[in-house]
């Protein structure tokens, strides 16, 4: 198995940062470019391999999609328009990709089969599938259509009341998506607000959409217009290098150009909590998505609790948030977090089992995780799972730790960070960097 060692010797984060695109709003922005008529310019976009799979599944419908790194260009019939692939529609390891093109693919006027890699495979689609049945959808799949390949006739939907049972952005996503194309008004209900990001790019792409408090309103029979996309850095690929800076004296990072939508911005509520210094520098509230610059640096940190409403906010940081816990004095508590259990791994089990392993003091509860903090933390070898989240956290433990990190099956960083371990050995001010 492909491993990659890292060590740093007394290492201190400086300088300045601009991370890759966010991952969210790429494949949205793929999306919406390839559902509506016309051109739509998207800048910024993560060249990372989830958001890739997105854009292979669109050209295998017939839309003309051109790119150079991080621009993209869409040309696009309208869905209306879409040709029947000739092969399976491949979703890779990404989840949003597989939720939201079922969304998309129920109400559409094509046949297709959405597939995924072995990990996706095992991730639970039924919360998706669930509430497009009953919008009239004709779907099928293993497991009363739970797994990956699911086949989709395309048909013409109804609209739905939907309320949420669970906080999630590809459900509402998903369903969303249906609702442009069905008959009548759908409207989604949300306990806890997940990720906004499909309501707002909805807006800027001419949808007939209203956001009510925690209920969305989509009406049935949308045209929409190619648009310019801007997509601002991935505040959960800069996340990473947050915790960094936050649990290393002397740290001092600015992020330039970094997403600051509310919905996402759980990770400054919590290094702010645990007592790192967080300065807004610039905040920016660009079309369709706010974003700004950011510097963290720290003077120690403290536990805290990370519940509740909390959890949609930070819900993909919450691997390196753990990492974090290990550097604080005190008791992180991390609850309400399930939903951590049916990621690109079971990231509970996943944490907790790779941080004991360099001596954190960690448990796994059946929602969450109880760290006490501080623990001087080993070097040693650490699984990726093949989960990019988890190969990130083990590349930053390597910051942190008395020896090196061997870190399996790195390369699923690619997923949503091809350009990781550049950017955690240029901001590293270290002799020794090495891996
Ligand atoms: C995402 C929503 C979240 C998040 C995922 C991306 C999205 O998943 O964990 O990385 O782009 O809508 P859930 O909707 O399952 O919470």
């Amino acid at each position: 198995m492909e491993t990659k060692i890292v060590e740093f010797t007394k290492p201190v984060l400086q300088g300045d940062m601009a991370v890759p695109g966010d991952k969210s709003i790429s494949h949205r922005a793929v999306m919406l470019g390839s559902i509506a008529k016309g051109q739509t310019q998207i800048t910024g976009f993560l060249d990372g391999e989830d958001c890739l799979h997105t854009i292979d599944i669109f050209r295998q419908l017939g839309v003309s999609i051109e790119r150079d790194g991080t621009s993209v260009m869409i040309d696009s019939p309208g869905m209306q328009e879409w040709e029947t692939p000739a092969d399976n529609l491949y979703a890779g390891n990404s989840g949003t990709t597989a939720r939201l093109m079922l969304g998309i693919l129920a109400g559409s006027t094509i046949n297709s089969v959405l597939t995924g890699d072995e990990s996706l495979s095992k991730r639970p689609m039924n919360r998706v599938t669930l509430p497009l049945a009953s919008m009239g959808a004709s779907i099928a799949g293993d497991s009363d259509s739970n797994l990956l390949p699911i086949s989709i006739t395309g048909v013409t939907l109804s609209a739905i009341d939907y309320e949420m049972p669970v906080a999630s952005a590809q459900v509402k996503s998903a369903i969303l998506f249906a609702g442009l194309n069905a008959e009548g008004t759908t409207t989604i209900s949300e306990e806890t607000v997940s990720r906004d990001h499909t309501e707002r790019m909805l807006l800027q792409f001419g949808a007939k959409i209203r956001v009510d408090g925690n209920k969305v309103h989509v009406k049935g029979g949308n045209v929409l217009h190619g648009t310019d996309v801007i997509v601002p850095g991935d505040i959960s690929s800069a996340a990473f290098f947050m915790a960094a800076a936050a649990m290393i004296k002397g740290s001092s990072v600015t992020f330039t150009n970094v997403g600051l939508n509310p919905t996402r911005t759980g990770i400054i509520d919590v290094l702010e909590s645990m007592g790192a210094r967080v300065e807004i520098l610039e905040k920016v509230d660009g079309i369709g998505e706010p974003y700004g610059t950011v510097n963290v640096s720290t003077e120690g940190l403290r536990g805290t609790e990370i519940s509740g409403n909390l959890i949609p906010r930070l819900i993909d940081e919450l691997p390196i948030i753990a990492l974090m816990a290990t550097q604080a004095v005190g008791t992180t508590i991390i609850k309400d977090a399930g939903e951590l259990r049916v990621k690109e791994t079971d990231r509970i089990a996943a944490v907790t089992s790779e941080l004991k392993k360099i001596g954190a003091n960690i448990e796994a509860t059946d929602d969450g995780m109880i760290i006490h903090g501080p623990s001087k933390l080993s070097g040693g070898t650490l699984a990726s799972y093949g989960d990019h989240r988890l190969g990130m956290m083990a590349g930053i433990a390597a910051l942190v730790a008395s020896s090196p990190i061997h870190i399996e099956n790195p390369a699923c960083i690619a997923v949503s960070y091809p350009g990781f371990f550049d950017d955690l050995e240029k901001l590293t001010v270290s002799k020794n960097a090495k891996g």
